[in-house]
Formats: structure tokens, sequence, C-alpha cells
């Protein structure tokens, strides 16, 4: 433990553009078609990159871009499952559009981050479809593969996170193989050195073209217990509400000590490149995301922090929580914060307009790699999909028919001409009735509009060394609706955040001198003028230099 914590002090903490970068991810499927065929491509999201980020205030002004996967693939699962890592899925483009695409992002000063779906192939890879040809396939053990239990029923009783069992019989082999999502997604065996070295390969692949990091997909479900032990039951599980995976407590499926080892791997093949970082899939508590962290001396990891997904929504709760993960953290690490992704409902549909702008301070605010959906920050919400149009595979596997993530992934909406500026084809799924008039055009004419805000935000953020390196302390201001907190040490900055629907007051007398001023504002339409006892209208958030 001591030369860890020697190791970590030692060593310089870089001001790599991942400790400034704001990061929006993409649904390659739904951001920009550029070819008609309903279905956007590597050349529409080229062509929006000024949207982006062109280096002035008029753009979103986002630093990085994780794009979902765009490998080739039989798109059972929309791309998280590749049937060859080393090529571009031709709906998509070709690897030298991927090519343009990095040139043309680095050019405006934008990373790109790429998604590495390495816990399970598709069912069509070459080296699934080797090692299920035979029992004596070189490739049999890249695989899991057990056989039945006496009475012919699966190895043990885990689940696969989209329904049903996470073992799937193979009539020609007459043994099961593990998948942890759909069974067209078989998982790779982690613990086979070929495996690894493969990987490695692949990775090495798209590191020579210039990637910036990547985000590993399905972090917690890489290895599993040895022994194929049962997971316990979950005795909080209630069938009429609960989704089916839950009724396990995945103790012996997933997030197992070995872990460790594939963190390893990674960082090991990954961030021992200059400037390139990782950020792993898990959905994890505080202390369990703190020894993600730790499981490599390196500060150019982190774990996703998607405790934002499930809080109660309380200042109180946010304080303790962002209070506790930040105390938890050593100063390299980098938390990240998310409100939004493609397997999460819509954060407006969560929690209404008002609301998602408090969220979009807090998120830009608060220390670390802030992530934005596409589409969060014009107030995209669910779309209601007819049931003969739902897409997502987990939803046709699922108990659940609701369970559909397609919803939340739905064409950008650009404009208000006909398919939102999105396509001039049949859009792949349906637009929200709504896009004439919540979009990009309309948005940007609207000086209080969403996406004016998330700019001001993003833009302020990326000129203030406060916010993006500063310190974090939470503060009081009198009243428990109000989270508050001062970023920085010399220059400092205040940020109030009213939770509550009811004007709200905040004593700031003892953060505040005179030459303090509003930086920004919610509710852009309130007074700027600073005085000791700041009145914040319902769901208001205001930044203030101190
Ligand atoms: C997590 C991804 O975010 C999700 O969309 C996907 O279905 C699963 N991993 C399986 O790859």
């Amino acid at each position: 433990m001591f030369w860890k914590l020697f190791f970590n002090k030692a060593k310089p903490i870089s001001t790599s553009w991942y400790r400034n970068a704001v990061v929006y991810q993409i649904y390659p499927w739904s951001f920009q078609d550029s070819n008609g065929d309903g279905i956007g491509d590597i050349q529409g999201i080229i062509d929006r990159l000024p949207y982006l980020n062109d280096g002035t205030p008029s753009s979103l002004g986002v630093g990085a871009l994780w794009i979902s996967p765009i490998y080739t693939s039989p798109m059972k699962d929309f791309g998280y499952d590749i049937s060859d890592y080393c090529n571009i899925d031709p709906r998509f483009g070709t690897l030298q559009d991927f090519d343009r695409l990095i040139a043309e992002a680095h050019k405006r000063g934008i990373r790109i981050i790429m998604d590495l779906v390495i816990n399970h192939t598709s069912s069509e890879h070459p080296w699934f479809k080797e090692s299920r040809s035979s029992k004596e396939s070189l490739k049999r053990d890249w695989y899991v593969w057990r056989d039945p239990q006496t009475d012919g029923s699966p190895p043990n009783n885990w689940l696969s996170v989209s329904g049903g069992p996470a073992w799937t019989f193979d009539q020609a082999t007459g043994q099961y193989y593990l998948h942890h999502f759909l069974p067209e997604q078989p998982d790779l065996n982690w613990r086979n050195e070929w495996v690894r070295d493969a990987i490695a390969d692949t990775i090495e692949f798209w590191l020579n073209r210039g990637v910036d990091g990547f985000r590993v997909d399905a972090m917690s479900h890489f290895i599993e217990d040895g022994l194929l032990r049962n997971d316990p039951a979950n005795t909080q599980f209630k069938k009429e509400q609960d989704n089916e995976y839950d009724s396990f407590i995945h103790m012996f499926s997933t997030n197992r000590p070995q872990l460790q080892e594939i963190v390893h791997f990674l960082c090991d093949n990954i961030t021992n490149r200059k400037n390139t970082f990782i950020v792993f899939e898990t959905f994890l508590p505080i202390k369990e995301m703190v020894d993600m962290y730790r499981m490599h001396p390196d500060h150019h990891h982190a774990p996703f922090n998607f405790n934002f997904f499930r809080l109660e929504w309380s200042a109180p709760v946010y304080r303790t929580f962002v209070d506790a993960f930040e105390q938890a953290l050593t100063p390299g690490d980098i938390p990240t914060y998310v409100f939004g992704n493609h397997d999460q409902p819509r954060l407006v549909s969560r929690f209404g307009e008002e609301k998602a702008r408090l969220c979009a301070m807090l998120l830009l605010t608060l220390r670390g790699m802030p992530f934005i959906y596409y589409g969060e920050e014009i107030g995209m919400s669910n779309v209601d999909i007819p049931k003969n149009k739902i897409r997502d595979g987990f939803a046709h596997t699922s108990e659940h028919i609701g369970q559909s993530r397609d919803p939340a992934r739905t064409p950008m909406q650009w404009d208000s001409t006909p398919h939102a500026g999105f396509t001039t084809g049949e859009p792949w799924l349906p637009l929200a009735a709504d896009a004439t008039e919540k979009n990009v055009s309309t948005e940007t004419h609207n000086p209080q509009s969403l996406l004016n805000l998330y700019r001001a935000l993003i833009w302020y953020r990326n000129n203030s060394v406060t916010l993006r390196q500063g310190t974090y302390r939470s503060v009081d201001v009198g009243n428990e609706n109000i989270f508050a907190y001062i970023r920085g040490s010399s220059e400092r900055i205040l940020v109030l955040l009213n939770f509550s629907n009811t004007e709200t007051v905040a004593n700031i007398r003892p953060y505040t001198r005179t030459a303090s001023t509003i930086a920004l504002r919610t509710h852009s339409n309130s007074s700027n003028n600073i005085a000791d006892t700041m009145i914040l209208a319902p769901y208001e958030g205001i930044v203030i230099e101190l």
C-alpha cells in the first residue's frame, strides 16, 4: 500500500486533454446521415464537426467525442456485436472515412474515443465460428464452453443482462457457451493468452490510426468465477417491477477480483502511449469505483460514474454523494460524471426541462470529465416507438418490452425541415414529434434555449482554469435545498444550485467580496446583481466569480 501512495505522489500529474475535455457521446446510427440511407455515418459526423467545436462560442465547444461502435457488425445489438475488429461497418463508411474523421477532428482540437467492445464478439466473428466448429478447434478455448449439467440444463444459474439464461446450448458440439448479453454476443475467454494477444493487436491497429482513447464496454463482465458457482438470489427482488436480471446478486458472474489483471492489460496496451485515456463502463458505488482507480497506478483511466442515474433528486443527496466521491479520490484521479447515454431514458424525460438545465450546470461545473449524450444539449426527450418499429434486440429478449432503449436513440434534431435535417431518406427510427420546434437551428436563435445554456457553460469551463483544474469543496448557504460548492482556491468560483421547486434564498455573505460577479445563470432573465442573500428561482443555478 505504502509504495502505491508513494508512487502516486511521486508521479507528476499531467495536464493532458482528458483532464480538461468535455466529452460528447455520438450514437452513430442517429447523429447525421450523409447518403440518404436513413442511418447516420462517419461523413455525417465530419460534416457536423463545426457544430461540435469550431473554436468559437457559437459552437458547442466539446473537447472529445466518444463514438459508439462503428466496426463491422451484424447489428444484433447495434454495433455492440462486432464481427471484424479492424474494419468499419459499410453502413457508416470506410477506414479511409475514419482516417479523415480523425484528421478533421484533430485539426479542431477534438479527441476521438472509440468504443472497445471486447468482453464479447458477435457470433458471426470468424473467431467464434471457428471456436464453435468443433471441440478440438484451436480457438475452442477463446470462448467459454461448458458441458450441460446431468439433466441437460445450463452449467449454472447465471442470467444474461438482455434477458434469459447466460448460456446457450450449441447442438453441434453438445456444449453450452457463455454470453452475458444476447446469444449472438458470445463472451470471449479472458483467461486465454491468445485472446489477449489478439485484442492487443486490434488495440494497436486503432492507436496507430490516431485514436486518443477507448471506452471499454461491459467491464464488469470480463472475468467470471473459475468454479462457475451459482449467483445467490436477490432477496429484495420484486418480480412485478424489477428486471429479471436483478433476481440474482451477480457475485460470481461479474466484478471478480481478477478484473485487476484486465485493467493492467488495458493500461499496458493503451495508456502506455502518450496522451491516451480509458474510461471503463461499470455501474459501481463509490468504494468499488475507487478500487478501480487503484487497480493501476497511472492516472490515465477512470471508471464511469453512473450514480447520477439513480440518486434521489434532492440537494442534500447530491451533495453527500459528490462530497463522498471527491473525498475518496486522490489528486490524480479523474472523476467522471454522466446524466445520460444510449442505454438510459433521456434526461429531460426523467427530470423535465427545468431540472435538466440545473443538471447541465452541475455537470459542467464539477471537477473532472463530464459526458454529454448527443441531443441532451437540445433537450431531446424519449420518443414513443410503436411496437412494430422497435429495433433494440434487448427489447425482444427481455420479459419487459418496455425495456427497449430505442426511445433514447432517435435521430438528432438539427432543423425544422422534414426528418429534422438528419437524413433525406427514411430515418431508421422515428423522429420526435416535436422535432420541428426542438432542434439545433431554432434553439440557436433563442438566447434562453437549453442549447445556448450548454454552449455558455462549456465555453465558460473551457476558458476557466479554476473550473477545469480547481479544487472542489461544498459549502453551506443556510438552505438545505441549495447544493453549493466552491471551485478553486486562489481564484474561486461559487456554484449555487436550487434543487427545489420554490424560490429559495442563499446566504452567500461569508464567501463574497465586493468585486464578486455573476458569471452565469440558468434563468438568464434574472438580475445580475450580487447580494448577501441571493434569491434563486425554482430549479435555478448560478455561477459566481468570488
Ligand atoms: C453496454 C452497452 O452500453 C450496451 O449498449 C450494450 O448492449 C452492452 N454493453 C453489450 O455490449
